[in-house]
Order: structure tokens, then sequence, then C-alpha cells
């Protein structure tokens, strides 16, 4: 897919297809207006005809454009001038890509991009723009033995900006393209199912993406490297399946030799079926998105790499299945994690927590600038936030208000709970230091409180994603988030 930045007069641009957008009450956007004028009145015909209204989300395709050089104009309402917002603008952007990804022509422009929109600048517009049409053209197809003809016929989408803004916008399609490509590798890799989307599929990703970057090594230990680490912890959790767990670790280097990364860790559980502790069947094939925090770690290292960021970013992906089996983990066993501290695991659904918390301990060694982990972890964080708002906890104000203000900033959005050490009380266990689950209270909470007993003073931020991840319903499937957010915040960091 080809994004290229149209300047000039909308009546002037050959294409396919012109998107254009209207307001309701009358007023015209620059686009509409120049196209009017040299279509002798056709949009304001359609206007006054009241083919269409304007209003928020509305849409209607011209064919009859005459000497226009365009051959048709999808017309796409923005609602009222006044209320036009950066909410409001997504949501028609949205609507006229998904109209454009069904059609059977090969280009178009999208003239929303040069519309001025409160708090998006043209940076920011076009970026969002090529997110949005990767999003809504994006298909899995891959399981198929009939894929269909469901891909897009477009393969160039103009993006109209102004004059002073063609530097602006073409960072955006810049950034926006890493972005939607690291978006689609996780969306990827959480819809493939567990039987492909191994522990071991995992390396094999991660390996071909660091083949594409000079700048970009992986290393993958295996059971014996595990073990001889004693993450007693980490080893629990796979004890009870027959495929091998793996610890993968991707480093970019595009900054200073020697200067401090910031490190990623991502839950990797390829299914989780709760092990001995069982899930019930319900909706357990959903369990395959357990392993999205380790998909956002690949995605993030791919598009730091691409876009050659200046800095250094390491990822850390512990992987393996939770399965019950004649050698999995007993509720009430006790393991002695890399740190030496002792947990005893009361629920053996709470493996997240488990393999997360000896990835901590070796993520310590890269002595982190921060340290950001990145998890499916509670089934809580989705009865608190839905899946709106990413859960977000950690030690550092700073971190926190940065990861924050980066969640804002790229529409991908986050919300901070509480980490008082009061809650440390409800992880305690009268038999090992530590237990690896406390009540029905604060579950995400608490959750957060068993990794912060591994971080210790490093600045940390945690991001539940169990509900952010992944869609239900007729969208079903991963999302990609939070990769915008974590990238935000690393195209921001020197
Ligand atoms: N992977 C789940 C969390 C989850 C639930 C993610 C729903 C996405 C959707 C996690 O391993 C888990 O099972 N957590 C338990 C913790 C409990 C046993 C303390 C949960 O949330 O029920
Ligand atoms: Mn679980
Ligand atoms: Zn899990």
């Amino acid at each position: 897919m080809q994004f290229q930045v149209k300047t000039g007069a909308a009546s002037q641009q050959r294409t396919a297809c012109a998107i254009v957008p209207v307001f309701s009450g009358g007023d015209l956007p620059s686009a509409a207006s120049s196209l009017d004028k040299a279509g002798g009145g056709l949009i304001s015909r359609a206007i006054r005809n009241k083919d269409i209204k304007g209003e928020l989300g509305d849409m209607l395709l011209l064919t009859h454009t005459g000497e226009l050089p365009c051959q048709r104009i999808l017309l796409v309402g923005l609602g009222p001038k006044a209320k036009l917002d950066r909410r409001a603008w997504r949501k028609a952007v949205r609507t006229a890509l998904a109209t454009v990804a069904r059609g059977k022509y090969g280009d178009a422009i999208l003239h929303l991009t040069s519309e001025p929109v409160g708090d998006a600048d043209a940076y920011r517009r076009a970026r969002l723009a090529v997110e949005i049409w990767h999003d809504v053209s994006y298909r899995f197809t891959t399981m198929k033995s009939e894929p269909g003809d469901t891909a897009p016929a477009l393969k160039e989408l103009g993006i109209a900006a102004a004059g002073r803004d063609v530097r602006g916008a073409r960072r955006g399609i810049e950034h926006g393209a890493a972005i939607a490509h690291a978006v689609a590798l996780a969306k990827d890799l959480g819809n493939l199912p567990p039987n492909v989307c191994t522990p071991s599929y995992l390396v094999e990703r991660a390996r071909g993406i660091a083949k594409r970057a000079s700048t970009l090594t992986v290393k993958a230990l295996g059971l014996a490297e595990i073990r001889k680490l004693r993450m007693g912890a980490f080893l629990a959790v796979t004890q009870g399946s027959a495929e091998p767990p793996r610890f993968i670790v991707l480093q970019y280097r595009g900054g200073r030799t020697g200067a401090p990364p910031v490190v990623l860790v991502g839950k990797g559980i390829t299914f989780d079926s709760g092990g001995i502790s069982i899930k019930p069947a319900g909706a357990m094939d959903e369990m395959k998105y357990d392993m999205c925090g380790a998909a956002t770690v690949l995605g993030v290292l791919q598009a730091v790499a691409e876009l050659k960021l200046p800095i250094n970013v390491t990822g850390v992906v512990p992987t393996c299945e939770n399965l019950p089996s004649g050698t999995a983990t007993r509720p009430s066993d006790i393991v002695k994690t890399m740190s030496g501290q002792t947990v005893e695991i009361l629920n053996t659904d709470a493996e997240g927590r488990l393999i997360l918390c000896d990835a901590i301990t070796y993520a310590l060694r890269f002595k982190p600038a921060a340290l950001i982990d990145i998890a499916t972890l509670t089934g809580a964080c989705l009865v608190a936030l839905g899946r709106v708002r990413s859960g977000l906890l950690g030690n550092s104000d700073k971190l926190a208000d940065d990861l924050l203000a980066a969640g804002q900033a790229a529409d991908d959005r986050a919300w901070r709970l509480p980490l008082d050490d009061d809650y440390a009380e409800l992880i305690k266990s009268p038999f090992a230091d530590v237990a690896n689950v406390g009540g029905r209270d604060a579950g995400t909470i608490t959750a957060a409180s068993f990794l912060a007993r591994f971080v210790g003073k490093t600045d940390w931020a945690h991001l539940d994603i169990a509900g952010t991840a992944w869609n239900q319903g007729s969208n079903k499937g991963g999302t990609g988030r939070p990769i915008p957010l974590l990238m935000e915040y690393l195209l921001h960091r020197k």
C-alpha cells in the first residue's frame, strides 16, 4: 500500500475516488467547495436535495462527476462544524475508509486529512489516517483453505494536506505505517491458534524481525537455560505442558553504546487453560490471546527498528503454555523464584505474574532506564475498565504520567490505578514469602503489587491489557493495542 501527500486544489486532482468531508448545517470544507465550484454545484445540490445531511458518519457516493478529474466523490458527514473534534473526525475517517476498502478501484484521495481538527495537527491526522486504513483493511485469512477475495483493491491512498503541512504529513505517514505494520503483526499473533502460535513459533517470528535490521539481535533460551537461571516460578507454569518453554531477548541498539535501555517485558502465555485451577469451558478459546503482551513487545521492537529511533530498547518475552496434567503445578505448591523469594501458588490460573516475576528479575540485568511490562493479566481489569482503557500501575509518577499522555496523544488510552503498600497485605502467605493471589478484592492491583516485589527501585510501569488487546463480537480478534501508546512514548524519548 502506498500513501502519498497531495497538495493543491481538490478539483485539480486525478483519482478514482475523492473522499470529501461535508458538515451538517451547510458550511462546505475547502475540498468540498473546490469540487463544488469546478463541478457545477454538484455537492451543494446533493445537500439541498437532502441526499446527504452531513451528520457524523453519513455517506453518499456521487458517480456522475462530469468533467472533474475524479471518477467518484464519496461525501462523508463530519457533523456540525463547531463540534468537530478528534473523536468525530476518527469516526468519519473510519467509516469512509471501511467503505473504500470494499470498493473495486485502485486509488483514492482522502481529503479529511486537510481539515483542521482541534488537537490533531497535520502530522497526527496523517498518522491516524494511515493507522485507521490498516485497521479497517486488516484481514486474517491465513488459516482458511479458501481465503476468498476480501483483500482491498486499493493500492494508493492520497493524504491531502495544505502546502505548509507537507513535511508533517510525510512524517505522519512514515510513523503511521511503521506502527500499523507492528499492529498487524500483533493482531496476527493474537489471532493465530495456539497449536500454531507456540513458544517456538514466537521465537521464529522474533528471528524473522531481527533478520531485517542489523540493529536488532535476538537470543532465545530453552528449558535447560531457564533451569540454570533458577526461574522457579516460570518453570512451575510450564511444567504441565509438553510444549517446550522459551525465554526470548530482543535487543535494539539505536542509541549511544552503553546508554541504559527501555526494557519491555511481555507476557507470552500461548494458551491459558488455568492449569489445575482450570477455567470454565465457556470462552476458554479466547485464552489463545494470552500472549498479546509478547506480541506487543515484538511489534514495538520491529517498529522501533523500522523507524531507526535513536534509543536503546530491549524486549524480554517469557513464553509457555499453562495446561493441567500429571506433571502440572498443584495449588499449594511453593516455588523459589529467580530473585530468591518463595511463592505459594494458591491458584495456578494466576500464572502471568509467575512468568513475569522471573522475567522482571532477569530484566534488571540490563539496568533499565525504564521497565515496562505488558500483560493480559487480570479479568478484574476488564471489570474495572472494560475494553476502552488499559490498566496502568507502577512505582514512578513521571513514567506513569508520560505513558498516560502518550496514550492520550495516540488514541490508545490507559487509566492509572493506585498501588499503595497497603495492598501488599492482601497477598501475604503463612507458608511462603508471598502468595500468588489475594481474595476477590482489587484483583488488578494485587497482581501488580505481586510484581512490584520483584522490581525494587527501578522506574517501572505495568500495563494490564486483558480488556484492550482483544475485541469481541462481530469484530472478534486481536487489536494490536497498546502498540500505538508505547510507540508514542518511545518516539518522544531521547
Ligand atoms: N489470562 C488471564 C487473565 C484474563 C482474563 C485475560 C480474561 C483476558 C481476559 C489470567 O492468567 C488469569 O487467569 N487471571 C485470573 C487471576 C485470578 C486467578 C486471581 C483472573 O483474572 O481470573
Ligand atoms: Mn490465568
Ligand atoms: Zn493468563
